[in-house]
């Protein structure tokens, strides 16, 4: 079983604290919602998660069976940010199948994903609604197909900690709830933990914590109804 432990953590970006001694304890299949309003910090927590940001002080450690990680190792975690890094000459197809090599880079040259990798990408790409632009480019549809294809490839990368920064903001109410219930899904399927940024309340309560920030240091964690 898949679990992220977070202790004391406290994340500042310049002199400014954003967030104060953080404790949490995620396992796999969960899925925890981080709110708070726009520069509250919840990206620079993400960037901890993912170790791209050093913390002010606090540890994160990404458990699994006999794995025991700092998520400065980046297979642990997968980040999701918010401006996707989709290759826009590539097609949906391609850009979520990559996900796979994340987990397997020996794959990455000369063959790429294989043909298990690519069906699976295609059935994420169909439940999300995009399975019929599969082979256009990613520079050539919209932002939320986009999204959506993003999402995708983070979904098959396998690693243990999913880390979503506002992985449905361009997208249409329905539609997001239905990217949202495939995210919680396949996060049970592949014992994966997921932060999710979110600004919307509805979704918000379908996750199973909230992880709200202030933005001056203060946060408040709470379990879903
Ligand atoms: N690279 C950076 N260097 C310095 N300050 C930064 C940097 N990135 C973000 N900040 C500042 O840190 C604060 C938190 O930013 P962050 O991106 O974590 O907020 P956020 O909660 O994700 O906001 P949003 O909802 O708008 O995405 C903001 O005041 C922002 O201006
Ligand atoms: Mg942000």
């Amino acid at each position: 079983m898949t679990s992220l432990a977070v202790h004391g953590l406290s994340v500042a970006r310049g002199e400014r604290t954003l967030v104060e001694g953080v404790d949490l304890r995620l396992t796999g299949g969960t899925v925890c919602a981080l709110l708070g309003p726009s520069g509250c910090g919840k990206s620079s927590l993400l960037a901890v998660l993912a170790g791209q940001l050093r913390p002010r002080s606090g540890s994160v450690a990404v458990t699994r069976g006999s794995l025991i990680s700092d998520p400065a190792l980046r297979p642990v975690t997968a980040l999701l940010p918010q401006e996707l890094a989709l290759a826009g000459p590539s097609s949906l197809l391609a850009n979520a199948a990559n996900g796979r090599l994340r987990s397997r880079p020996f794959l990455r040259f000369p063959w790429g994903p294989g043909r298990a990798d690519r069906t699976e990408a295609m059935d994420l790409l169909r439940r999300l609604g995009i399975g019929h632009l599969a082979h256009r480019e990613a520079r050539r549809v919209s932002g939320g197909e986009r999204q959506r294809c993003a999402l995708a490839r983070t979904m098959l990368t396998g690693a243990p900690v999913w880390l979503l920064d506002e992985p449905v903001s361009q997208l249409d109410p329905d539609t997001a709830r239905v990217a949202m219930d495939l995210v919680r899904a396949r996060a049970v399927v592949s014992d994966a933990v997921v932060v999710a940024a979110l600004h919307q309340p509805a979704l918000a309560d379908l996750c199973d914590q909230r992880l709200e920030l202030d933005g001056a240091g203060g946060w408040h964690l709470t379990e879903a109804a």
